[in-house]
């Protein structure tokens, strides 16, 4: 006799598709399902990104799978080794998203796939690119292999960047010293805490409108004495000072002036990259900074909205390589103010719309909030200590084998136990 092995998928219990629970009655008739029953026992969301389709087996089918606005609020966590196709997959929902968005980049992976959608490009430039305008340009544009653009626009601080048949934005950005220092000391490790809060106090009187960070000393050390600060607390602070400017993200000049940032409304209107390579060649801090202060600026947007009208407002953000923002072990202990907003953002981001995904290889290094917080799973090749850390060793016998692509979902959202899909290719 032929025998065999099923594993249940769904059931459907007054009309609704639930998790499998009712025992099977023997004699119950066996028939192939139709991709409509497929999709319908499944319970794929209608709406949502798609990111690909229904695998079985190894076979894909003509099944859509998407995540749903829901899923996407309720934050994605895609692990998978080197290979599996985490970027890739990050990429098709890029594309596919109505969302708008804004993708944390740290290797130039999404530059290109800005490019080719007409998106926004968000550069912090250091102080090691002082130079004008368009000498940057130049310079960014053979670093990220496009040729044949050229600025055909400039528009308050966005450069319209075409090759004739398609145009992207650019947005070459820089933090100044009066805009920020009272969210300097919450995001640099430099200080400590009595440090940071005279720092506040004491900018409050000494930076003016223009000043920038290296005259801070000079223009402020009266004041210090004046308010009484500790002499061993001045210390913490000009040295915080000198480490700040060090990490050449602030007042950083193009020659004629100082790079500004960007005008954030309307960069939330769009798909838009934030390229670190620049930020993170000067230092694991300066890039640590330049997205704290993008993701603290385009948080409180949101939030005033949702406070003062209480309006939602749909957005994604996006971290490849995710396990870079987040501290490993005592030595790292600089990237603890992102870690915190970004915490926060996952714990405060959903009333007010705002969705985050998380892809990383390294899963075990994410705290324990973040593994709570993403109620989407995304498992791609991975190893079994990597599936143990998202609770789906399980599959680690499909998974240390499967080709670029292949993932399996677990998500409150859909009704199954666990999604079977291939990525898109971009
Ligand atoms: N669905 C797919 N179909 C075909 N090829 C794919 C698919 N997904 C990814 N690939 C290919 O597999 C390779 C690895 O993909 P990708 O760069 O996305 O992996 P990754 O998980 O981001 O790896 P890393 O951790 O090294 O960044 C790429 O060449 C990509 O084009
Ligand atoms: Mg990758």
């Amino acid at each position: 006799p032929l025998v065999i092995t099923v594993e249940l998928l769904s059931e459907e219990v007054n009309g609704e598709v639930v998790p499998p629970s009712s025992p099977i009655d023997p004699q119950s008739p066996v028939f192939l399902p139709s991709l409509d029953f497929i999709k319908e026992m499944l319970g794929i969301p209608e709406e949502g990104v798609r990111i690909g389709r229904v695998v079985e087996g190894y076979r894909e089918i003509e099944v859509d799978v998407k995540l749903s606005k829901e899923a996407l609020k309720h934050h994605v966590l895609v692990v998978g080794t080197t290979g599996a196709g985490k970027t890739n997959l990050l990429k098709v929902i890029m594309k596919n998203s109505e969302t708008p968005l804004i993708v944390f980049d740290i290797q130039g992976d999404y530059i290109k796939p800005a490019v080719e959608m007409g998106g926004s490009i968000i550069v912090p430039v250091t102080r090691d690119y002082q130079m004008g305008i368009t000498d940057f340009v130049d310079v960014f544009l053979k670093r990220s292999n496009l040729s044949g653009y050229k600025i055909s626009k400039v528009e308050g601080d966005r450069l319209i960047l075409s090759d004739g048949k398609s145009s992207f934005n650019l947005y070459l950005i820089g933090f100044r010293l009066p805009e920020n220092y009272k969210l300097l000391p919450d995001v640099s490790p430099y200080f400590s805490p009595q440090g940071g809060e005279f720092f506040k106090i004491v900018s409050e009187d000494c930076v003016g409108k223009n000043d920038v960070i290296d005259n801070w000393e000079n223009n402020c050390r009266e004041i210090m004495d004046e308010l009484g600060v500790h002499r061993e607390t001045q210390n913490n602070i000009v040295r915080s000072v000198t480490l700040l400017s060090q990490s050449g993200i602030i007042d950083v000049s193009f020659g004629k002036g100082y790079y500004q940032e960007p005008n954030y409304e309307e960069i939330m209107k769009s798909k838009a990259v934030v390229d670190l390579r620049w930020a993170l060649e000067r230092g694991v801090d300066s890039a640590t900074i330049a997205s704290f202060l993008i993701i603290n600026k385009i948080f409180k947007i949101i939030d005033d909205r949702y406070k003062k009208e209480g309006k939602e407002t749909e957005y994604l953000m996006i971290f490849d390589e995710a396990h870079e923002y987040f501290p490993q072990g005592k030595r790292e202990e600089n990237k603890e103010p992102l870690e915190r907003l970004i915490n926060k953002i996952m714990r405060l981001g959903r009333v007010r719309g705002i969705g985050t995904i998380l892809a990383t290889h390294r899963p075990t290094d994410l705290n324990d909030l973040i593994l709570t917080l993403t109620n989407t799973k995304v498992a791609m090749r991975a190893d079994e200590d990597a599936l143990k850390r998202i609770g789906m060793e399980k599959y680690s016998k499909v998974l240390s084998v499967s080709p670029p692509g292949f993932g399996i979902i677990s998500s409150y959202t859909i009704k199954v136990n666990n999604l079977t899909f291939r990525s898109e290719k971009y």
